[in-house]
């Protein structure tokens, strides 16, 4: 049975948990103390040995990233935290940055000394203004205190830290936009390569990296790579957050190794609602295909959740149960997509308009079985065909609804509406 491992989450029921001087009795900074006396490279070395992994979604080696950028470039650096977190049914970095974002901080400074930059930006969503100015307050906390600015802890390495709050638009976390975005340009993503690490910011080396990615960095510090890597699965190390939401008992944050089950999540958070059981699930997010109840036993690694034909993503586990209509809650998906397409590529700005348009008329009834084909082929014109990840992630929803859920879609069109609407109500006796 695999336990719960609170390391970022283990003071947020102290009252001022985010406070400087709360983290500071809790051990914070001593694990920037230790970096200041090592070499940058061996940090860098420290964490590709822990096997860190971003934490953002795509699971890309962060010690690898780092190690990327060009040695002979004369550009400054920069290290650009992406605190964009938008992805539907994500709800971990925020969280994060509102109980405790001095570790987040401590991170920003380690890395930014590990990698040889003296300018970060924290980008993160305008919308959620509380956290926005909780971290503006953390920042003036830290540089108070001397940890940020010139001569960190008399080391004489300098870093500055901006918080960059961006205008609310998904694709902005998408790595390349929220680039331009920071640039002051209208956020659309570039072409890679040239990848971040080699011209980045102002066509400068930058590394882009998670909150919950950076935040780990001073555990890693301080207890080990060893320690780190002695958690989770063979090729996706440490811990980090499962989000738990929907129709479950006690929805929240649960800080595990990965490699943890549904099975053994949903048995901490008190199962599915009395009375109900489980009918399907993200395991990372919406742009991650869905699975059911035949997955609830798959390990919650990079690897396994890939073999089982979906994506771990953000580990943004939303639970659905029997009485939701999976046509309806894929329509729900495509339209944040299309509203969110920011129009650059054919096949992810037209694919998703229609496809709103086809599942609206399956949803309501008015489809037919052609319509299936047609969203079959219009996710195949979306996926790997799409100039970003936004694309391709909204393929995911539709494929594997119909893939799972062909009879459901079915009954909506030879039924003469949807079976979960109560004016039909055949489900609901
Ligand atoms: P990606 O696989 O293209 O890149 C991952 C990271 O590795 C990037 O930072 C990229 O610059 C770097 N990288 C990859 N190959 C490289 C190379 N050869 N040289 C240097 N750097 C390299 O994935 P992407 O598009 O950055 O992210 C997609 C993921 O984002 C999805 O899997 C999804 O789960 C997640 N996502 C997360 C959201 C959130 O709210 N946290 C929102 C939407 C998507
Ligand atoms: Fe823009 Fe969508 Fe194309 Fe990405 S896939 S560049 S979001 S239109």
């Amino acid at each position: 049975m695999t336990t719960l491992t609170p390391v970022l989450s283990k003071h947020w029921d102290q009252a001022d948990s985010f406070a400087l001087e709360t983290y500071r009795r809790n051990g914070g900074y001593e694990a920037l103390r230790k970096a200041l006396r090592m070499a940058p490279d061996d940090i860098v070395e420290m964490v590709k040995a822990s096997g860190l992994r971003g934490r953002g979604g795509a699971g890309f080696p962060t010690g690898m990233k780092w190690g990327f950028l060009p040695k002979d470039n004369p550009n400054p650096r920069y290290l650009v935290v992406n605190a964009d977190e938008s992805e539907p049914g994500t709800c971990k970095d925020i969280p994060l940055m509102l109980a405790n974002p001095q570790v987040l901080i401590e991170g920003v400074i380690i890395a930014s000394y590990a990698i040889n930059c003296n300018q970060a930006f924290i980008y993160v969503r305008g919308e959620v203004l509380h956290v926005v100015r909780r971290l503006q307050h953390a920042v003036a906390e830290a540089r108070a205190a001397g940890l940020i600015g010139e001569n960190i802890l008399g080391s004489g390495f300098d870093l500055d830290i901006v918080v960059h709050t961006g205008a609310g638009a998904y694709i902005c976390g998408e790595e390349t936009a929220l680039l331009d975005s920071l640039e002051g340009y209208r956020g659309q993503p570039r072409l890679k390569p040239p990848f971040p690490a080699v011209a980045g910011l102002y066509a400068s080396p930058t590394v882009v990296n998670n909150v919950e990615s950076i935040a780990s960095v001073p555990g890693i510090v301080a207890e080990g790579a060893e320690w780190f890597s002695g958690m989770g699965t063979e090729k996706s190390k440490g811990f980090g957050f499962f989000s738990l939401s929907g129709h479950v008992v006690r929805p929240g944050q649960y800080e595990a190794p990965l490699g943890i089950t549904l099975r053994e999540l949903l048995d901490m958070a008190g199962g599915i609602r009395p009375g109900h059981r489980l009918k399907f699930w993200t395991p990372g997010g919406s742009s991650t295909p869905i699975f059911t109840d035949e997955h609830l036993d798959v390990p919650l690694d990079f690897e396994s959740v890939g073999a089982a034909g979906s994506m771990l993503g953000t580990r943004a586990l939303q639970i659905f149960d029997e009485t939701t209509c999976v046509v309806r809650a894929t329509l729900r998906w495509i339209e944040f997509y299309a509203h969110e397409s920011c129009g650059k590529c054919t096949p992810c700005r037209e694919g998703n308009y229609w496809m709103v348009q086809v599942l609206d008329r399956l949803e309501h009834g008015k489809g037919t079985e052609a319509d299936l084909d047609k969203l079959l082929d219009i996710c195949d014109n979306l996926l790997g065909r799409s100039f970003c990840a936004l694309g391709d992630g909204a393929a995911s929803p539709v494929m594997s609804s119909i893939k799972y859920f062909r009879e459901e879609y079915i009954e909506h069109f030879t039924g003469g509406g949807c079976p979960f609407d109560p004016a039909r109500a055949t489900l609901w006796a």
